[in-house]
């Protein structure tokens, strides 16, 4: 694919006739905060963007920038791709909703099942965070027990059972041999004795806790490469001492691979060698439309079938509407083994130009992640649970800011540290341009 050429940016955004300040100023008028999406939120404001294509996206000051976030994560295949882009022309000229069924899902659902090995059926819905949410509605369906188990500062979505603890603060955290479940406001206050709150990476903590509430416990969602803990996986032995002791105690355990999924052909558990019960994805199986997804095997997923008079009622006006499973299937079938090998060498390349760049600037960082997701992390080893992740970044800010400068320099990144997501349209040129961007960023930072 041929891209634009690379121009350098500046902050026009910041300047006296900025379009993007100006629709700000217009958002603020009609949307709480100006979005409906925290993760737009940008200090002074967010860039507004006019266009993509590939890995390039344009804002609507005209200015160009190498796209690294890809809609968090969500558009492997970057902006416009022309075969899904013709794909979904094709279906829209012919209907975009029914209410009877399409092929859309079948051939989706089909193609999931034949990558992921421990998977026989799967659920369409219209976001992660309905994929979250229906893996444990599964899960209390098939155990009979309530209670659901997960880790501390992990993020799932915004099901308030699976957004519990995911913003624990050291002012509310509690003992680490017990943390405490934390709720926003918005949050029914029997979530604290529904939902238990556990520390990863420690067995013998959460085998305790998991003891305590064994006769209630439908689940243990976990992610096996949790963005809010730096992108880095939980200990394999950890793992698989977690799936026993679900076993052991009639639990089952939910992977989130909504974010995950895209470093593995068969997905981010096949990785870390542990089969969870039920899996919630989203994000790129949607081919850059809104998706959620639960799967699992025949014998849980049964609580959906309506012949035997369903456990759980799942219903959903755009569950499956085919727009969005063609797409979901036009973007998959274009993500071959060989093109999976080829993003992990790419997120290689940055991960250790990530390293080299900021140890050549004095910062002690280690740059963590697998396949087309990074990021970067304070310190000078891997931390393995939430508090050493939240303490290590609280200390650095320059990491955060060092990002943010890299807008300045034609780059597009997450929000939290170096945080980023490559696509398939990239190659070792963005990468240069991404190393030199953050080279050029760290020393503007810590020369100011
Ligand atoms: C791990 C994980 N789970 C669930 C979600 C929720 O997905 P969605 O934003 O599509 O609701 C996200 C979103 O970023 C996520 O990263």
């Amino acid at each position: 694919m041929k891209f634009t050429p690379y121009r350098r940016s500046t902050d026009r955004y910041l300047g006296e006739d900025s379009a993007s300040r100006s629709l700000y100023e217009r958002a603020l008028e009609v949307m709480p905060g100006g979005n409906s999406r925290h993760t737009l939120v940008m200090d002074p404001y967010p860039i507004y963007a006019a266009s993509g294509r590939g890995c390039m996206v344009t804002d609507v000051e005209g200015e160009e920038r190498i796209d690294f976030v890809n809609n968090y994560t969500s558009l492997i295949l970057g902006h416009s791709h022309p075969g899904v882009t013709e794909a979904v022309a094709r279906v829209i000229g012919n209907g975009t909703a029914f209410s009877l069924p399409t092929e859309a899902d079948i051939r989706l659902a089909e193609l999931l099942i034949d990558r992921i090995p421990y998977i026989d059926q799967v659920r369409f819905a219209n976001s992660g965070s309905e994929g979250v949410l229906l893996a444990v509605r599964a899960a209390r369906a098939a155990t009979g027990r309530s209670k659901i188990a997960k880790f501390e500062g992990c993020y799932h979505g915004i099901y308030d059972y699976a957004q519990a603890s995911d913003s624990s603060r050291p002012r509310n955290w509690g003992d680490s041999e017990r943390p405490a479940t934390t709720l926003e406001p918005s949050m029914a206050k029997s979530l604290e004795t529904e939902v238990i709150t556990l520390p990863l990476n420690d067995i013998a903590v959460c085998s305790a806790l998991i003891d305590e509430h064994r006769d209630d416990l439908a689940a243990v969602l976990f992610d096996p490469l949790p963005a809010a803990l730096g992108l880095i996986p939980p200990d394999v032995e950890f793992v698989s001492a977690l799936r026993a002791k679900t076993r052991e105690c009639g639990a089952l355990l939910i992977a989130d691979e909504v974010l995950s999924f895209r470093i593995d052909y068969r997905g981010a558990c096949h990785r870390l060698g542990v089969e969870p019960d039920l899996v919630s994805l989203g994000k790129i199986i949607g081919g850059g439309f809104p998706v959620g997804a639960v799967a699992g095997k025949a014998e849980v997923m049964k609580v959906f079938d309506h012949r035997g008079g369903e456990l759980v009622h799942h219903g959903g006006t755009y569950n499956g509407n085919p727009v969005t499973m063609v797409a979901g299937y036009e973007t998959m079938k274009r993500l071959t083994p060989e093109v999976f090998e080829e993003l992990e060498r790419l997120g290689d390349r940055t991960r250790s130009g990530i390293g080299e760049v900021l140890g050549r600037h004095g910062i002690e960082a280690v740059a963590t992640g697998r396949g087309s997701l990074f990021a970067t992390v304070p310190g000078n080893e891997p931390p393995r649970d939430f508090r050493a992740v939240f303490t290590a970044r609280s200390a650095a800010p320059q990491l955060q800011r060092i990002a943010r400068e890299m807008f300045n320099r034609g780059i597009l990144m997450g929000a939290r540290g170096l945080f980023g997501a490559l696509s398939t349209p990239m190659g070792d040129a963005e990468i240069d341009r991404f190393l030199e961007a953050a080279d050029g960023a760290a020393e503007h930072v810590l020369g100011a």
